[in-house]
């Protein structure tokens, strides 16, 4: 084993962190393991590890990965799309035909392969789209997962007694620019396991992150005919793409106004869309209010907000509305986050994807009716994109901030008498993604479990950072668009192609 870290230092590559070798150990072991455990994140208690995300922070201001493979996927022109299509359509029809066994090992070995280019996913992630190590770290560990997860669902897919699987030919995976590595590689190995042949269209902001990640599914041996990515502008040929007769299924996760504008080109596409969010953590008097603060700064804050699961409103119950000591609390954590540049590894808030504009800019510049600062968020550089976190009060019911979507580090809090009434803030919104409960009252809490209109909801745990197998991710209402199956979860394959039912017998 030390020979061959040896040989992976010759190549190139660093060592792997500290906490991994028992990882690739077990994995030379067990090639094919029949039970699924998730992948552990990298552990920042042990000096080595520290060292290890040293050396990848100080490669970030200078990092041009992903750059060469996404200058070759740059597609220009609607000839050589149409080559794409055909091209992934057919190798997609010979990789369907292949065992789910089979399909099943592909997908694993891109895992160990995500894992071992751990370092380089984080630079990229770091240098292209503002990522800190500490978000950047753990969205590895679910790409592993994803891998490990997807190559045990593919065998599933051959044991329903009645009916068979029929993969796909061809889908489209579209993700977003905020998760530039996990959900990207979610979509692209739940296709792959399914027996599907792959194009994937990075976000615009993230491109070059999903270059990488794509490299190192070329490298575990994934064929280049099977998976491609196209590099292509939203206009004419996104256009075209999603709206081609011979994709058969569009993985999305974009906004809910992106998910109506492809289904409006093409109202025939079987879509699995996870959408939008407005996602709200109630306090109620029986919480434990120092986890109730930690929880709400985490899921408001982390990546900078930029999450569709990411708490924007606090809503407080009570007597937690009129608590001095729940507000100094919360002040303290909020200011004393530490903004920074992914560069610095101290950071714990990085910068937004672009100089806000539009309604994210509003709410964290203006203040609507009745609202005041609790902590105003100011703009730190010249770039724009550096924001230090706000939070108002108090939100109104019915208000812009009570309703929309921002994206970013605004935390709004509102006010509500009981339970109930805070249950119906938080299912006003019309969408239904992630919604978190801090309380210790069994009775309240299953009153919430039974009343709440999400698809991820947590009881005293951030609202964030869903974990394959243990919590299945995708929403409700207007969160989903399509099938409404969840990422991570048990039957998100098998919506991925059609199923024909086995002639009976004679
Ligand atoms: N799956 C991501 C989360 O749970 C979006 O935060």
């Amino acid at each position: 084993f030390l020979a061959s870290l040896d040989l992976l230092e010759e190549e190139g590559f660093d060592p792997p962190a500290p906490n991994r070798t028992q990882d690739r150990l077990d994995d030379e072991i067990a090639p094919m393991p029949r039970e699924f455990h998730n992948t552990p994140d990298t552990d920042p208690a042990l000096a080595a590890n520290r060292e290890w995300a040293r050396r990848i922070l100080a490669r970030v201001p200078e990092s041009d990965l992903g750059t060469a493979t996404i200058a070759e996927a740059r597609i220009e022109s609607e000839g050589a799309l149409e080559e794409v299509v055909e091209r992934v359509k057919t190798a997609g029809d010979a990789w369907g035909a292949r065992s789910a066994e089979e399909r099943a090992g592909f997908v694993r070995r891109a895992g160990y392969s995500l894992e071992s280019n751990r370092d380089r996913l984080i630079e990229v992630m770091a240098a292209e789209t503002g990522k800190t190590i500490d978000q950047a770290d753990p969205e590895v560990s679910e790409a592993v997962d994803f891998a490990r997860y997807y190559s045990l669902s593919a065998l599933e897919l051959d044991a329903v007694d009645g009916a068979s699987f029929v993969p796909s030919s061809l889908t489209v995976v579209a993700p977003p620019w905020n998760f530039p590595v996990a959900i990207p590689a979610g979509g692209v190995l739940a296709a792959l396991a399914a027996g599907s042949g792959v194009i994937i269209k990075p976000a615009p902001q993230a491109r070059r992150s999903a270059a990488v990640m794509v490299e190192a599914l070329w490298e575990s041996g994934i064929p280049r005919e099977v998976l491609a990515l196209v590099d292509l502008d939203e206009d004419e040929l996104g256009r075209r793409l999603m709206s081609d007769p011979r994709v058969d299924r569009l993985i999305l996760t974009g906004s809910y106004d992106t998910a109506a504008l492809f289904r409006s080109w093409r109202p025939d596409l079987p879509l699995l869309a996870e959408t939008s969010g407005k996602n709200a953590v109630v306090v109620t008097p029986s919480a434990d209010l120092d986890l109730a603060v930690s929880d709400i700064v985490k899921s408001a804050f982390g990546h900078a907000g930029q999450k569709c699961s990411a708490a924007s409103l606090a809503i407080l119950v009570g007597s937690v509305a009129e608590s001095a000591r729940f507000r100094r609390q919360l002040v303290d954590a909020v200011t004393s986050l530490r903004v920074g540049w992914p560069a610095d590894a101290t950071a714990q808030m990085g910068p937004v994807i672009e100089p806000p504009s539009g309604k994210l800019a509003e709410a964290l510049t203006t203040l609507g009716p009745g609202e005041r600062w609790l902590v105003e968020p100011r703009s730190l550089d010249e770039s724009g994109r550096l924001w230090s976190p706000g939070v108002k009060e108090w939100v109104l019911p019915g208000t812009a901030f009570h309703l929309t979507e921002y994206f970013g580090p605004v935390l709004g809090l509102m006010r509500a008498e009981t339970l109930e009434e805070a249950l119906e803030l938080q299912n006003t919104v019309q969408f239904g993604l992630t919604a978190g409960l801090q309380s210790l009252d069994a009775e309240e809490i299953s009153a919430w479990l039974a009343g709440v209109e999400a698809g991820n909801v947590y009881v005293n745990r951030g609202i964030t950072g869903a974990i394959v197998r243990r919590q299945p991710f995708g929403g409700w209402k207007r969160s989903s668009v399509g099938a409404g199956s969840k990422a991570g979860g048990p039957h998100y394959l098998a919506h991925l192609g059609s199923w024909v039912s086995d002639p009976g017998e004679p």
